[in-house]
Formats: structure tokens, sequence, C-alpha cells
């Protein structure tokens, strides 16, 4: 594993609250009479989620997917599973996607095809960061929260080999270990 990783904050819990309250107000603006289907990739996602949710005063509904894992950076060689799967009707259904971070974008390429296909009136992606210098697939995504540099980030319920989601702010790792 090497030395203990050194971590620096990049985003405040103060500036993930002004990027979630935007968010927040550009999807009520979009989706206040629809009765939107909000679906968190997991794991991820699940506290962008939480605080994202709360912000919105209409109905809506919560779902969570769950992909196989093939570890980093070699995800976009593997086959790609869904090994949880919405619970709801998507068909006809206003349908936004919930992405904690677009890195390769092999992740949100691979269900926004997979969530077409069953059909929903709309389908769009919301996602707390982007890290385009990564990108190997095209994604459009149609609400984000920040750019990011290419630095591993962590914590907001992002990980680094499965820790430090569990931090309040958005952290980079100065030293990957
Ligand atoms: C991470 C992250 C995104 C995805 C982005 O998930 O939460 O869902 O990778 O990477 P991509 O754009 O290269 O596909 P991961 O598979 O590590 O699972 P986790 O959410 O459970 O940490």
């Amino acid at each position: 594993m090497g030395s203990e990783p050194k971590l620096s904050v990049l985003f405040t819990r103060d500036e993930i609250e002004v990027a979630v309250n935007r968010l927040a107000a550009e999807i009520r603006r979009d989706y206040l009479t629809k009765h939107p289907i909000l679906i968190g990739i997991l794991k991820g996602s699940f506290m962008f989620m939480a605080d994202l949710i709360r912000r919105l005063d209409f109905p809506l509904e919560v779902e969570f997917v769950r992909l196989s894992s093939y570890g980093r950076g070699t995800k976009s060689s593997g086959k790609i599973r869904v090994v949880h799967d919405v619970q709801s009707e998507i068909r006809g259904r206003d349908v936004l996607l919930i992405e904690d971070i677009v890195d390769t974008g092999t992740t949100a390429a691979f269900l926004l095809d997979y969530l077409s296909q069953k059909e929903p009136n709309s389908l769009k992606l919301c996602a707390l960061t982007d890290k385009p210098a990564r990108r190997q697939v095209p994604v459009n995504i149609d609400y984000l929260g920040f750019t990011i540099p290419d630095k591993f980030i962590a914590g907001y319920g992002i990980d680094w080999d499965e820790r430090f989601r569990h931090l309040p702010d958005i952290c980079f790792l100065e030293d990957e270990g």
C-alpha cells in the first residue's frame, strides 16, 4: 500500500452546499410538475442524492442502481453488469440519473444507454463532478456541479480504495501512496 495518502480539501462543505443548492434550483425549474424518478448510482452518489433531494420540494421518486465494479482503470475493458436494478417502471417517466463523478464516462454512458432501452419519456444526467481529462466515452452532462482537475478525489460519498466516503468535504490526494 505504501505510505498514508495526504488529503487536501478541493471543495469545502460550504462550497458543496452552494453547488447543490444551484443544482436543486435548476432541477426544480425543469421537473416541478413532472413527478420524476431520480436514480442514484451506488455507492458514490448516496450523499449527494441525500442532500439534493432534501432541497426538492415537489413530488419525485428515488431509486438506486449498482453496477458490477472492475476496479480503477480496468472498468472500460470489462463487461459491465447491473447488480442492483431500478425497481420502478421507467417507461414513459421523466428520469434523472444522479452521478457523483463522470471520469472515463463508462458508467454514465452505460446507464444512459441501459435506461433509454426502458423507454423513459425523458432521460438526463446530473453529475456533481466532471473530470474531462479522463474521458474515454462521450457523455452529455445536463446538470453539473464542478469541473475538476485530473486528480484522485475522495469524500462526500466518493471513495479512494473504499476509504474516505464519510468525509464532508471533497478532497484530493496529494500523494497517491
Ligand atoms: C465510480 C464513481 C462513478 C464512476 C465514474 O464508481 O462513483 O460511478 O466510478 O467512473 P467512470 O466515469 O470512469 O465510469 P465505482 O465504480 O468506483 O463504484 P462506487 O461508486 O461504489 O465507488
